[in-house]
C-alpha cells in the first residue's frame, strides 16, 4: 500500500521541513505500526533538499510535482530530471489535472515527461481522471483509457516498481467529496486491464494504482479496501501529520483485514 502526499503549492520551506520531520519522528518511534505501508511525500521543488534531508534516516520516499522533458537549456523557471536526481528525488508526479487545466498540458506533453523520467530512473506517478462533464456524458471510461494510452505510448516498463498510476477524478479533487469506493474501483479496473494489455499481468498486477481526490481518514477505508486500489495520492489531508497518518492507519487496517 502506497500512501503519497501531494503538497501542491503549500507550506514554506521551514514549514515543509518541519512536517517532514514530524513524519520521520513518528515512523521512528513506532516503526511496527505501519508495516506494509510505503510512504511518499511530494513537496514543491524549492523544498526538496530540506525535505530529503529531514527524511534521510527514514524509509519515506520523496517525489517532485513535475519535470521538464529536456535535460537542460533555455527554459526559464523549469526544473530538469538531472536536477531532481541530484537531490535524491525518486518519484515525479506527471499530468496532474491542475497542470492539464492551468498549463494546457496534453497527453503528448505528459508522455514526453514520462519518457524523460524513465530515462533518468525517476518513477513517474501518472495522473489520469475525467471531469464532471465527461462523467455525466458517460465518457469517464473512454477519457481515462485515452489518457492512459496517450501518456504511456511507447513507454516500456519491465518492472512494476518503475511506474505508478493515479486515478484522480477532477470533480473529486479539493471538493471534500471523494468518489464512491465502487466508482473508483470500476475505473481502477479499467486502468489495470489497460496496463495488462500493455505490459502483461506480471508487471501490471504490481503497478501501484493510487486513488486521489478528497481522500481523508474517514473515507480512506472504503476506498483502500477495493481490490484495484493500492494506495492514495492525498492533497490537503497530507498537509497535517495527523490526517496523513490517519489515512495510513486505515491502510494498515485494510491490510490486516485482507491478510485475515
Ligand atoms: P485533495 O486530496 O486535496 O482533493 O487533492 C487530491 C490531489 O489532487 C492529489 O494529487
Amino acid at each position: 500500500m502506497l500512501i503519497a502526499g501531494n503538497w501542491k503549492m503549500n507550506t514554506d520551506v521551514p514549514e515543509g521541513r518541519a512536517l517532514a520531520q514530524v513524519i520521520a519522528d513518528r515512523l521512528s518511534t513506532e516503526p511496527q505500526s505501519f508495516e506494509g505501508v510505503d510512504f511518499l511525500v511530494c513537496p514543491p521543488f524549492v523544498h526538496l533538499p530540506a525535505v530529503v534531508d529531514a527524511l534521510a534516516d527514514s524509509s519515506v520516499a520523496v517525489g517532485a510535482q513535475d519535470v521538464h522533458a529536456e535535460d537542460e537549456g533555455a527554459y526559464t523557471s523549469d526544473v530538469s530530471a538531472p536536477m531532481l536526481t541530484s537531490v535524491d528525488c525518486d518519484y515525479v508526479i506527471l499530468g496532474h489535472s491542475e497542470r492539464r487545466e492551468y498549463y494546457d498540458e496534453t497527453d503528448a506533453d505528459v508522455n514526453a515527461k514520462v519518457r524523460q523520467a524513465r530515462a533518468h530512473d525517476l518513477v513517474p506517478i501518472v495522473c489520469v481522471g475525467e471531469t464532471l462533464e465527461q462523467r455525466e456524458a458517460g465518457d469517464a471510461e473512454s477519457v481515462v483509457r485515452r489518457q492512459v494510452d496517450g501518456t504511456l505510448d511507447g513507454v516500456s516498463i519491465e518492472r512494476s516498481e518503475d511506474l505508478v498510476l493515479a486515478y484522480e477524478p477532477v470533480w473529486a479533487i479539493g471538493t471534500g467529496e471523494s468518489a464512491a469506493p465502487e466508482q473508483a474501483q470500476e475505473m481502477h479496473a479499467v486502468i489495470r486491464s489497460d496496463l495488462t494489455e500493455r505490459y502483461g499481468a506480471d508487471v501490471a498486477d504490481g503497478v501501484p494504482l493510487l486513488y486521489g481526490g478528497s481522500m481523508k481518514p474517514h473515507n480512506a477505508h472504503g476506498l483502500l479496501s477495493q481490490p484495484d486500489i493500492d494506495g492514495g495520492l492525498i492533497g490537503s489531508a497530507s498537509l497535517a501529520a495527523d490526517s496523513f497518518f490517519g489515512i495510513a492507519e486505515e491502510a494498515v487496517e485494510v491490510l490486516e483485514e485482507t491478510a485475515a
